[in-house]
C-alpha cells in the first residue's frame, strides 16, 4: 500500500521570528537524527516552530494531539473490519516511521505512560517500531525524526514522563520572545501597527509578572495575535483586550480587575 507523502508536506513557508539560534540547534539535531523535546507555556511558538522546521528540512510533518484516553493502537494502528475481512490500518506514528516524516507528538505529558513507551525504540539507536499485532518489525525511514512538545507549567507529578523517555531526548526550552520581537511578530502576524503592538505586549509583560500571584500562566503571544486582530477589525483597544487577553485566562474578579486596569493605563484612559 502506498501512502501519498504530499499530503503531509508543508507548502508554504510557515512565518516564523527565530528568538535565538534555535534554527541551527534544531538542525543540527535533525542532521543526527536526535529525536527532540520541545518545552514553554501555552503560545509561546513551539507548534509553529517546528512546522517551520518541516518546511525548512523539507521533510513531511505528521502531528498527533495527545490526550489521556489514546492507546498505544492509536499511534501504532490496528486491524480494521471490513466486508473483505480484517485489515491492517497504520498509525500516525507508523505512517510517519515508514515515510520518513518528522513525527510531532503534542502535550506528551497528556498521553499515559504505558502509551508513551511506544516510541523508545524509535527514539533509540534502534530506530525500529514493532508493531506486536501485526509481527512486523518497522524498521525506521532514515529521514525519520521524532519531536514532542510540553507545557512544564500545567504539569503534575501524576503527569511527568518517565526518566527513561526524556532520556532519548535532546531538549529545547521556549518562553516568550522578549519585548520588541514579540511586537514585531505580532504587528507581521496580523498586520497591526508596531506602534499598537508594543502596547500590547507592555500589558503581557505586566501580566506575566502575576503568574504564580494568582494567574496560573501568563498571557501568550497566541493571545496577543488575537487582540491585534479584533483591533484590525475595528474594536475599540481596551475592548478587545479585555476579550482577547483577560476574561480567557482568569475566573478570578480581582485579579481581572488588576488586569482590566493594566489596559486603562497603557492605552492611556
Ligand atoms: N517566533 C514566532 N514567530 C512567528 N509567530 C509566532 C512566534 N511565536 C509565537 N507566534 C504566534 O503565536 C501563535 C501561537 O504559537 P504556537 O501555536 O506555536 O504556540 P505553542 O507554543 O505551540 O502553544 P501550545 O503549547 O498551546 O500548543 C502562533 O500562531 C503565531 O501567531
Ligand atoms: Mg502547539
Amino acid at each position: 500500500m502506498s501512502i501519498d507523502i504530499e499530503q503531509y508536506r508543508i507548502r508554504t513557508e510557515p512565518y516564523y521570528e527565530a528568538q535565538g539560534d534555535e534554527i541551527a540547534l534544531y538542525q543540527a539535531a535533525y542532521d543526527e537524527r536526535l529525536p527532540v523535546m520541545i518545552k514553554g507555556p501555552t503560545g509561546c511558538g513551539k507548534s509553529r516552530f517546528v512546522e517551520y522546521m518541516a518546511w525548512k528540512l523539507d521533510r513531511p510533518l505528521i502531528t498527533v494531539a495527545c490526550n489521556e484516553d489514546m492507546t498505544a493502537s492509536d499511534l501504532v494502528g490496528r486491524y480494521l473490519l471490513d466486508a473483505t475481512g480484517t485489515r491492517w490500518l497504520d498509525g500516525p506514528l507508523t505512517t510517519a516511521a515508514r515515510i520518513g516524516a518528522i513525527c510531532y507528538l503534542d502535550e506528551i505529558v497528556e498521553a499515559r505512560q504505558d502509551t508513551t513507551v511506544v516510541i523508545h525504540p524509535l527514539t533509540d539507536h534502534r530506530r525500529t517500531l514493532p508493531l506486536d499485532k501485526k509481527g512486523e518489525l518497522v524498521d525506521a525511514h532514515p529521514d525519520f525524526q521524532m519531536v514532542i512538545s510540553y507545557n512544564p507549567g500545567y504539569q503534575s507529578l501524576m503527569k511527568d514522563l518517565k526518566q527513561s523517555t526524556k532520556q532519548r531526548f535532546s531538549a529545547m526550552i521556549f518562553d516568550y520572545p522578549e519585548s520588541a520581537l514579540e511586537a514585531g511578530i505580532v504587528a507581521t502576524e496580523t498586520g497591526t501597527e508596531t506602534e499598537t503592538a508594543g502596547l500590547l505586549v507592555k500589558i503581557a509583560t505586566s501580566a506575566r509578572n502575576l503568574k504564580g500571584h494568582g494567574l496560573d500562566e501568563g498571557i501568550s503571544t497566541r493571545l496577543l495575535v488575537y487582540a491585534a486582530r479584533l483591533i484590525k477589525r475595528g474594536i475599540e483597544p481596551r475592548a478587545a483586550c479585555r476579550m482577547a487577553l483577560v476574561d480567557p485566562i482568569t475566573d478570578d474578579a480581582d485579579i481581572r480587575s488588576t488586569l482590566h486596569h493594566a489596559i486603562d493605563v497603557v492605552f492611556g484612559v
